[in-house]
């Protein structure tokens, strides 16, 4: 089912993307600024600040990483239901502001307080926007999956500035103005888009206003019930990351709840819709997978890049954790364009390669980049270090993979997904996310490197090779798996290519 103002946007020839798009474009970047930049300093804060020890403070930011993905599926809901995108996205970037403000108050209490209202703000923010972006195209809109990827470009310049600049003012000048000045990006963010809103004509807005208006108990309307509701939350959240050993139950129990749901939506739709639906699942349950590997970046890569990357570049020393850091990104601004202008030239030949194919590719483009560092490895054993050339290699590939799946995964749940329920399913697409970082940690325990060999180079060297080849192997397995379910998952996907 398409809503109705899919129907009334017909593809243009050129490949020209509605005006739309660049509001939503830079809306987007100056909230992952903010994000990013807060995350950039979070588990340094933690451990030299607030004086957590680093299990506490890793324990703490995988909550943390945690609770940021799941919300979306709750945000998700509400806007589908009664707030619609644009008043979620609203909604999502104030509290987020106040997140952010909370957090430059230089106080020890602050610290759960910012991140909670942050935590409840992205849940509002995240899904919704995507979602928005989805409406400016209709389903078989070639240009919509190189919509999405310029769209995502935005996410990633925004990324990259905000971990560079939060992360050099909270670092090197105080902590605190590096969260505040997270805060004003997030501001700069909400301005452009209310300002901008107007363009949007009747997309984004509230499904059923008299619903929305509609008094609850009789006296407070149903719109202030959500918005209070989500206040609630917030003291909640901070309980949760006190006892934060719970959050493993909590990520299990919502696991299954969320699936469960789909199919329980997915079995009283007829038959098309509920295929579409089932493919969507699929894809979703696999990109689990692809983030479980792909966020060994946030963790144990940047232990790797410190002490087993030779970060000389041309006579000069590199920062190990900002070549980390920066590469993921700036490689995705600088692809974002080649892929935005090679799935249309592609789809104009016949010979574009569906939804389900390029996730696969992903996987395969993810393990060729992990099978690079670990041959790097092993072709290094004598001196401990890989060359740096091999390490931004290795990132292209990985980050090729990431292009194969992320956007176009936030476009394919776009399209295939009844318009009632997008919001809801673009959550499960983020908690997928969620899920994955969460196995991701279990992962990166394996890679911990014993503590007598933590300064010894040469000795660190095999412990990464052997589980860097795990990685390559798993997601090259993931890969090929998925391959054989293409032709299933494009039968289910009937008329969505
Ligand atoms: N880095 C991207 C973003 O912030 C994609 C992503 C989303 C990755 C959610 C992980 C989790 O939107």
């Amino acid at each position: 089912m398409q809503s109705p103002s899919d129907l009334t946007e017909v593809p243009r020839l050129n490949n020209k993307h509605p005006r739309q798009l660049y509001l939503l474009f830079f809306t987007e970047m100056w909230e992952r600024f903010s994000f990013y930049g807060m995350k950039a300093l979070l588990l340094a804060y933690m451990v030299t600040q607030l004086k957590f020890d680093e299990p506490k403070g890793y324990a703490i930011l995988g909550s943390y990483a945690a609770l940021v993905y799941t919300m979306p599926m709750f945000g998700g809901m509400m806007a589908d239901r009664f707030l619609g995108y644009r008043r979620a996205i609203m909604f999502g970037g104030i509290l987020m502001s106040i997140g952010h403000f909370i957090l430059a108050i230089p106080q020890d209490w602050s610290f759960f307080y910012g991140m909670a209202f942050i935590i409840c703000g992205n849940g509002f923010f995240k899904p919704n926007i995507s979602s928005l972006v989805g409406t400016l195209y209709s389903n078989n809109d070639p240009r919509k999956d190189s919509g999405f990827s310029l769209f995502y470009m935005g996410i990633n310049i925004g990324a990259a500035l905000g971990g560079v600049i939060c992360g050099y003012v909270g670092q090197m000048i105080n902590w605190h103005y590096g969260f505040g000045l997270a805060g004003i990006f997030m501001i700069i963010g909400l301005v452009v888009f209310y300002l901008g809103q107007k363009t949007l004509k009747e997309k984004g807005l509230p499904p059923d206003m008299d619903l929305l208006k509609k008094p609850l108990l009789h006296f407070v309307r149903t719109e202030w019930v959500i918005y209070g509701g989500t206040l609630l939350l917030v003291p909640v959240i901070v309980s949760l990351f006190h006892s934060y050993h719970v959050m493993d139950y909590i990520m299990f129990g919502l696991g299954a709840a969320s699936i469960i749901y789909v199919l329980f939506i997915a079995f009283r739709m007829e038959n098309v819709a509920r295929n579409k639906l089932f493919a969507a699942l699929i894809m979703i349950i696999f990109s689990t997978a692809f983030w479980a590997f792909y966020v060994q970046n946030e963790g144990s890569l940047n232990l790797f890049a410190m002490r087993n990357v030779n970060m000389n570049f041309l006579g000069h020393d590199l920062p190990a954790l900002s070549v980390n850091n920066f590469l993921p990104p700036g490689w995705v601004i600088l692809l974002s364009f080649f892929f935005s202008w090679l799935w249309p030239w592609l789809n104009k030949k016949g010979k574009e390669p569906s939804t389900p194919l390029k996730f696969s590719l992903s996987f395969l483009l993810m393990g060729i980049g992990f099978y690079v560092f670990y041959i790097a490895c092993t072709s290094s054993m004598n001196t401990g270090l890989i060359p740096l050339w091999t390490f931004v290699a290795g990132y292209f590939f990985i980050i090729c993979g990431e292009l194969c799946i992320s956007p176009i995964g936030l476009s394919m749940v776009t399209k295939l997904s009844p318009a009632k329920v997008v919001g809801m399913m673009m959550g499960i697409w983020f908690f997928a996310d969620a899920v994955g970082e969460f196995l991701s940690g279990k992962i990166g325990s394996l890679m911990s490197v014993p503590s007598e060999v933590q300064n010894d180079a040469v000795a660190s060297m095999p412990y990464y090779a052997g589980i860097l080849n795990k990685i390559a192997l798993g997601s090259i397995g993931v890969g090929i798996l998925l391959w054989t379910t293409v032709p299933l998952l494009k039968k289910w996907m009937k008329d969505i290519h």
